[in-house]
């Protein structure tokens, strides 16, 4: 459990802006998806937050994993290296999904050895595979709504339902067997009946493909989306498990192996960052702060992820609605136009919690500030 004397003491050891990882929130993430989901396999999404240490953790905490690019499968691949070689490739085959459903071609080339089960949403990639991956296994990932989700995914990837079977033929006589289906139902998900919805459209393609023959398939993968508690008005991961549970039970046939990608709902909660006031103003009326962290660092995601992390200061007293600024010369590299502070000084801390998600992930070296050093605890 990270408190604030904690924060204070490593920001003082290893200097700030600092991102702190919680090792025992990862595996308690994780204890907590497999107990309220225990017929789920969870594949940790790597782009959520790709920290070696992270993917250890879990590694050996028994999660499998979902890949995105080559880089994330051999960040994942350092885990397994030295295991024999059907160990390993069990391990590949069992516990590795590579859910980019859009692969360039020398991709495939470097994965084909490995023999992933990997995604596709569209003729052109059977082409691909087929030609450059034909050792690799398929799952057809569907296009399903992302009603308010806080990242909408559908208008990039997915095959519309209705041309769903016709993908899995073709791509069972290009000679790629089709394992299953995928979806994803936007990241962030607080709308639960986007579940509901891409469960029903999901078994629908699972009923009308075994009646054209493909009797094969025997995996669903649900994706993410598993919502992060960033407020109050976030219900819990019981609360969404009761109703995936009894759908994927009133849906599915007992052989189907049902997967989750989760990304966020692992690690937003395991990650702290710690910043320091480096710079004071008033402009239009409002009290400004500069700190040596912002947008082009580990607050990324509010660009990219549309996220808001409040900031909280180690100092009680009366507050203030203030802005708070990144450390770059870019107007952009604005936090937020309204936090609720009491008065800083220069030199001050301040930090956010649930920071683990799509934040250091998409951290970048712009106007030649590094991204924040990394501390652990619990590893
Ligand atoms: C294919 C795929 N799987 C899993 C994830 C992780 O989603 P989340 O972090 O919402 O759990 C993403 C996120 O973009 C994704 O694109």
């Amino acid at each position: 459990m990270i408190n604030k004397t904690l924060l204070k003491k490593l920001a003082k050891e290893h200097g700030t802006p600092l991102f702190v990882i919680d090792h025992d929130q990862l595996r308690k993430n994780l204890a907590e998806f497999n107990r309220w989901l225990p017929k789920v396999q969870p594949y940790y999404a790597v782009k959520a937050n790709s920290n070696p240490e992270i993917i250890r953790t879990l590694y050996r905490a028994g999660a499998s994993f979902d890949v995105a690019s080559f880089p994330e499968f051999m960040l994942v691949h350092e885990n397994i290296k030295d295991l024999p070689e059907k160990e390993r490739q069990d391990f590949i085959w069992d516990k590795i999904i590579y859910s980019h459903p859009i692969k360039a071609n020398d991709t495939l080339q470097a994965l084909d050895q490995y023999k992933p089960l990997v995604t596709y949403d569209n003729y052109e990639e059977i082409k691909k595979v087929k030609k450059h991956a034909p050792n690799v296994g398929m799952l057809l990932r569907l296009r399903v709504p992302n009603t308010g989700a806080m990242v909408e995914l559908s208008s990039k990837f997915g095959a519309e339902p209705g041309e769903a079977v016709d993908l899995i033929e073709a791509s069972e006589k290009a000679g790629i067997t089709v394992e299953g289906l995928s979806f994803h139902v936007g990241s962030q998900t607080t709308n639960f009946q986007n579940y509901v919805q891409a469960l029903e459209l999901a078994a629908g393609i699972f009923k009308e493909a075994r009646l054209r023959g493909f009797t094969k398939m025997n995996q669903l993968d649900i994706g993410g989306g598993f919502p992060a508690p960033y407020d109050a008005n976030v219900l819990p991961l019981k609360e969404l498990a009761k109703i995936l549970n009894h759908e994927i039970a009133r849906l599915f046939p007992k052989d189907v192996a049902i997967i989750a990608e989760p990304g966020r709902y692992m690690v937003a909660t395991a990650c702290t960052s710690i910043a320091e006031v480096i710079g004071k103003g008033h402009r239009d009326g409002k009290r400004c702060y500069y700190i040596n962290d912002g947008i082009y660092h580990t607050y990324s995601g509010v660009l990219f992820d549309h996220c808001h992390y409040p900031i909280r200061s180690f100092k009680k007293g009366p507050t203030e609605i203030c802005s708070v600024f990144g450390p770059t010369c870019d107007a952009l590299d604005t936090i937020s136009m309204a936090e609720e502070l009491p008065e800083l000084n220069l030199g001050d801390l301040v930090y956010s919690e649930n920071m683990g998600a799509y934040t250091h992930a998409s951290s970048t070296y712009f106007n030649g500030f590094p991204p924040a050093k990394v501390a652990h605890l619990n590893l």
